[in-house]
């Protein structure tokens, strides 16, 4: 099983698009995946269900926490190869049940193997833009963390602390690899181009390359519920950028 977790504190860079093209590419894969939304919003979960009263609805992903038998788990499936674990608006009330210290104890120890232990090929989480609980959980147990930025001078101080959030998780699960999505990059911005440079000086935490440019198909084809590649009116370049990404992630 292969287990993969988005994050970044700051909203709105592109977490749950990563997340969507990721099991979009899974399921032409025929990889079998659990998607495991831990954000109040539910942007994964309505994006993969279009069902907007599962915002409403109780328990979903929020079950990692606590299930002490991999079938209590609210598992809805999605696709023959996608299942989800959804997120809702009160997932928040995670954030002050369940502390570092009941992580390190309860969760590690017993909650990680059962998730492990659950027959799919690839976990995906996506994470809500703070920090809590839902952000360091899915930590313990991944093999890699992408953390997707938008080039500027708030990514180069957020960069900075999600790096010493991975270092700490990293005393626990020392396997966790990360890499840095550059998303809707524009290549004629001088600020961003001082900022990327910033960047790459934050030693131990890679900038994966090519950097996704900043291009209106990406909305447009996840409002069409396609991925970027089978966007007929996205340049092949585009198609080919986003569809590699998401098999290289996957292999
Ligand atoms: N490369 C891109 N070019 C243009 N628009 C993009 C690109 N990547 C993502 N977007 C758009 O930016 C918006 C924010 O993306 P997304 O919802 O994936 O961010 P997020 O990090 O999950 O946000 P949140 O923190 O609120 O969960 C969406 O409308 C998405 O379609
Ligand atoms: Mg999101």
């Amino acid at each position: 099983m292969r287990v993969i977790t988005i994050q970044n504190k700051k909203g709105g860079v592109g977490k749950t698009t990563f997340l969507l093209h990721l099991a979009y590419r899974a399921v032409e894969l025929k990889l079998r995946t659990l998607v495991i939304d831990l954000d109040t919003q539910a942007n994964a979960s309505t994006g993969l269900t279009h069902d907007y009263g599962l915002l409403k609805l109780p328990g979903g992903a929020a079950a990692i926490f606590t299930v002490q038998r991999p079938e209590d788990l609210p598992i809805r499936r999605i696709t023959p190869q996608i299942d989800l674990l959804h997120g809702h608006t009160r997932l928040d009330e995670v954030d002050s049940l369940f502390d570092v210290s009941y992580l390190q104890q309860r969760f590690l120890p017993r909650q990680v193997p059962l998730l492990r232990s659950l027959p799919y090929d690839l976990l995906l989480f996506d994470t809500a833009p703070s920090a809590g609980p839902r952000q360091i959980a899915p930590l313990f147990l991944a093999d890699l963390v992408l953390i997707p930025i938008i080039a500027d001078d708030f990514a180069v101080a957020g960069l900075a602390q999600t790096r010493d959030d991975i270092e700490a998780a990293r005393r626990i699960n020392p396997s966790i690899r990360t890499q840095v999505l550059v998303n809707m990059y524009r290549a004629n911005s001088s600020s961003q181009a001082k900022a990327l440079d910033q960047l790459r000086n934050i030693a131990s935490v890679p900038l994966r390359e090519p950097f996704f440019p900043l291009r209106d198909h990406v909305p447009s084809a996840l409002s069409t519920e396609v991925p970027v590649w089978a966007f007929k009116t996205a340049k092949a370049p585009l198609r080919a950028l986003w569809r590699n990404f998401a098999t290289e992630t996957l292999q």
